[in-house]
């Protein structure tokens, strides 16, 4: 019988691309969403391209009575967790509803997993752990952490101190905690994609909405950095190349019988700067993009991307899909969402 797994944020941008590789990997997810940071489209879109319902328990991870219950019911040979804020600049605005609800909701998932004897855990984590890297722009796992420019950042970092201190005290736990770096694209089909809420924070939706009409014009944040084009250089990872490196790692987890605790970088191995992703989205649709250079934003590392070696040597997973793919998928999804395709 398909092994349930626990998706809370299933209904997100990571999230439903994972929910597809995981039913087509023959697990049975089992989503926690409370669509407060995800859309209703998506649900329709699960359904188009899994041809069945997915299964959704509309609620807070947060909530430990509600969390008890669906883990009592479904026993999961494993939890990934999604459900977070994500927002930088919000982060800095809004600290408490960040350090509230990323931080309780992990507790809660973990406090749950002790108390139902669920071993199997993999975490959404991102390279922000690393903040502006020391030396070497590529970094491994070993890479020392530095401390992260947000309170988003923050709550990644200690996510991850939380978890090792769980595992300490519990080690026959077997955790992952997956290091994302910048997630892009959407899965081929347009039905699933990012839903950024209001204006974008991140790079490429910010992209494919200025060259959809949305918003009027894209400003690159700064190119006076130290990097060839003077543009900062960040690691694009496609998000269904990283929805399958999350099938990976409960595929790894099952498998070992002992506790164990691995940080994973997921990404591409690839830097690419800001006017790099500009270029490859012009040429790769044809489309006109509205864009000018402006001012740095406060926080932005100038430049890192992913030694993904040990995702290759653990996993066996590596990325298989490019830049090109990536944006021209997004693009895809952009003219889905405004009825153009
Ligand atoms: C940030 C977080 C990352 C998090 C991700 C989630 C940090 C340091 N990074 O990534 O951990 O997982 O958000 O959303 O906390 N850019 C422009 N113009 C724009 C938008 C972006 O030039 O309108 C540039 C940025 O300056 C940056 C690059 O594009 O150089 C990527 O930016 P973005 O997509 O926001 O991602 P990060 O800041 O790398």
């Amino acid at each position: 019988m398909a092994k349930n797994i626990i998706v809370t944020g299933g209904a997100g941008y990571i999230g439903s691309h994972t929910v597809v590789s995981l039913i087509e990997n023959g697990f049975n997810p089992i989503i926690i969403d409370d669509f407060r940071n995800a859309n209703r489209i998506v649900v329709e879109g699960l359904k188009t391209i899994l041809n069945q319902d997915p299964l959704i328990l509309e609620g807070d991870v947060c909530d430990a009575v509600f969390l008890s219950s669906v883990f009592e019911k479904y026993e999961p040979e494993a939890v990934i967790h999604f459900a977070a804020y994500k927002a930088v600049g919000e982060s800095v605005a809004e600290p408490l509803k960040y350090y509230q609800n990323n931080i309780n909701g992990l507790m809660n998932v973990l406090n749950n997993m002790l108390k139902h004897n669920i071993k199997n855990f993999v975490f959404s984590s991102s390279c922000t752990v690393y903040g502006e890297p020391d030396g070497a722009k590529e970094v491994t796992e070993e890479t020392a952490k530095n401390l992260p420019s947000s309170p988003y950042g923050y709550t990644k970092w200690m996510g991850e101190q939380i978890i090792e201190d769980v595992f300490n005290a519990n080690p026959f736990l077997k955790i992952i905690n997956l290091r994302y770096f910048n997630p892009v694209g959407a899965h081929k089909s347009a039905l699933i994609g990012e839903f950024p809420i209001g204006k974008p924070n991140n790079l490429l939706p910010f992209v494919t909405q200025t060259a959809v009409g949305k918003q009027e014009m894209l400003t690159v944040f700064g190119n006076d950095y130290p990097t060839p084009d003077g543009t900062c250089i960040r690691d694009y990872i496609h998000v269904c190349d990283l929805a399958n490196a999350h099938v990976k790692a409960v595929d790894y987890l099952i498998s070992n019988q002992n506790g164990l605790l691995e940080n994973i970088n997921i990404g591409t191995g690839k830097g690419t700067s800001v006017k790099e992703i500009i270029q490859t989205f012009v040429k790769e649709t044809g489309v006109v993009l509205n864009w000018q250079y402006g001012p740095r934003r406060m926080g932005d590392v100038i430049e890192i991307y992913a030694n993904a070696k040990k995702a290759e040597q653990l996993l066996g997973w590596k990325a298989e899909l490019t830049i090109a793919d990536a944006v021209r998928d997004a693009w895809k999804w952009e003219l889905k969402l405004a009825n153009q395709i």
